[in-house]
C-alpha cells in the first residue's frame, strides 16, 4: 500500500521517541528553537500548534487588513479571513508551476495590500524575487507560506529566509500529531498562548502516524469525510491559536535531522515519476532548474476532469492511495464567495488545476519496482482517456 501521510511511526520507535522525550520534557522546546534558529539561520522563531496559528498570530499583529494570494489554496484560511475581517485579493496561478502566477500578482497590486501570501505549492518554491520586487515597490509584507516546503530551496537558499515572515507545518513532513511554526528576520511579538492538550482528536492523530494503525484510521477518516460527518482539513477543522506540544516538538527535533535525506530521496523518486508518466493527458508540476522542492506530495493535473475521481478510484484500488488536494480550493467555499464575492470564472487556472488534481504519494524511500507500479498504473490509466 502507498499511502500519502509522509512518513509513520513504528510502535518501537514511537517508544524510544517518548522514551527520550520523558527524560528530556523540558529540554525539547530549547532543542527545537536552537535546531531551527541555526537552520534557517535568525533567532526569531515561535512555536505554534498549527501553520494555520501562526498565520493567524501574523494577522493579528501585524493589524493585516487586505491580503493577496493564490486562489488555488486550502481552504484552511477562510476562518481567519472571515473572522478578522480581512480581505482576500485572489490571484490566480500559473497552470504548469501550480503557483500564484506573477503577472496577475502584478496588475492585481495595489497600495493599500497589506501582505502577499507567497506559497510554495507542494513543495515548489514560487517566483520569489519578483514577490520580493512587488512588495517592496508597495510597501507591503511578504509571508511565505512553507506548509509543504520544509528543506525547499529557491536559487540555492532554503524558502522561508525570504519572507517578513514565514509559516511552517510540522505534520505534513514529519509523524507529528500537529505542530507549526513562524519564522522572521525581524523580532516576533510574542502572546502567551496555552499548549496544545491531548484530546480525543490527538489520540486519533497518533494512531493515524503509527505504522500499524495507519490503514484503520486512513479507512476511518475516509468513510467520515465521504459522509461528510468530519472533515480532518479546511475550515472545519477548528483549531485555537496554541503552542505546539511538548511531544510534538520531541518527534519533530527526532526527525528534523533527516530532513535533508528526505528532501533529496523524494527529488530522486520525482525525477523518476517525472520521466516515467509521459501522458499527454496530464500537466506535470514545472519546477523551475535553479530550485529544490520539498516534493510534499507529487501533483498531476489531468486535462480530462471528468475522468479524474474514476482515476483515482482505480489507483485506491490498487493500493495508491491517492488525494485531490485543495480540489476544494478555498475560492470555491460558499462562504468565502458569499463573504467576499469572488467568481471564479475568474480564476480559470486555479478551476482546471482544483478539478483536475491527482497528488501521488511519494516518499524517500520509494525504490524502482514501487516507482514502476506507481507510474505503471497511472499510465494505464491514463491512455484510457
Ligand atoms: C499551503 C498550506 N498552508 C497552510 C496550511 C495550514 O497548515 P496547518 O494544517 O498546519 O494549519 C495548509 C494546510 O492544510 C496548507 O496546505
Amino acid at each position: 500500500m502507498f499511502y500519502s501521510q509522509t512518513n509513520t511511526l513504528s510502535l518501537k520507535g514511537l517508544l524510544y521517541i517518548y522514551y527520550r522525550y520523558l527524560q528530556k520534557r523540558d529540554q525539547q522546546r530549547d532543542i527545537f528553537y536552537q535546531e531551527v534558529s541555526d537552520y534557517f539561520n535568525t533567532k526569531n522563531v515561535l512555536d505554534f500548534n498549527l501553520a494555520r496559528s501562526a498565520f493567524a498570530h501574523i494577522v493579528i499583529t501585524q493589524k493585516i487588513k487586505k491580503i493577496l494570494m493564490p486562489a488555488f489554496l486550502c481552504s484552511i484560511f477562510e476562518d481567519v479571513l472571515i473572522q478578522k475581517k480581512i480581505k482576500p485579493v485572489f490571484v490566480d496561478i500559473d497552470i504548469e508551476t501550480l503557483n500564484i502566477d506573477v503577472l496577475k500578482t502584478q496588475e492585481a497590486m495595489t497600495q493599500d495590500v497589506d501582505a502577499i501570501l507567497a506559497v510554495h505549492t507542494f513543495g515548489n518554491p514560487c517566483d520569489l524575487s519578483a514577490l520580493i520586487d512587488l512588495k517592496e515597490d508597495y510597501n507591503a509584507l511578504l509571508i511565505e507560506d512553507c506548509a509543504h516546503a520544509l528543506g525547499a530551496k529557491y536559487k540555492g537558499k532554503l524558502v522561508g529566509t525570504f519572507g517578513d515572515f514565514s509559516i511552517f507545518s510540522m505534520y505534513k513532513y514529519f509523524p507529528t500529531i500537529a505542530g507549526g511554526f513562524l519564522i522572521s528576520k525581524n523580532s516576533l511579538t510574542d502572546v502567551k498562548y496555552e499548549k496544545e492538550a491531548f484530546n480525543l482528536k490527538n489520540l486519533l492523530r497518533l494512531l493515524y502516524i503509527i505504522d500499524i494503525f495507519h490503514p484503520i484510521i486512513f479507512r476511518l477518516k475516509e468513510s467520515f469525510k465521504n459522509r461528510r460527518l468530519v472533515y480532518e482539513s479546511g475550515s472545519m477543522r477548528k483549531a485555537p491559536i496554541e503552542r505546539c506540544s511538548d511531544f510534538d516538538l520531541a518527534i519533530f527535533n527526532y526527525f528534523f535531522k533527516t530532513l535533508e535525506e528526505q528532501v533529496s530521496g523524494r527529488n530522486r523518486v520525482g525525477r523518476l515519476f517525472d520521466q516515467k508518466i509521459y501522458s499527454d493527458k496530464v500537466i506535470k508540476q514545472k519546477i523551475l532548474t535553479d530550485n529544490i522542492s520539498s516534493r510534499q506530495s507529487y501533483p498531476l493535473i489531468v486535462k480530462v476532469p471528468e475522468a479524474r475521481d474514476h482515476i483515482l478510484k482505480k489507483l485506491r484500488k490498487k493500493g495508491i492511495m491517492a488525494d485531490k488536494t485543495w480540489h476544494d480550493a478555498i475560492i470555491f467555499s460558499s462562504r468565502v464567495r458569499r463573504t467576499f464575492k469572488v467568481n471564479v470564472s475568474n480564476y480559470p487556472n486555479a478551476v482546471s488545476a482544483a478539478n483536475g488534481i491527482i497528488t501521488l504519494p511519494i516518499h524517500s524511500n520509494y525504490n524502482k519496482k514501487d516507482v514502476d507500479f506507481i507510474t505503471n498504473n497511472i499510465n494505464k490509466e491514463l491512455r484510457r482517456l
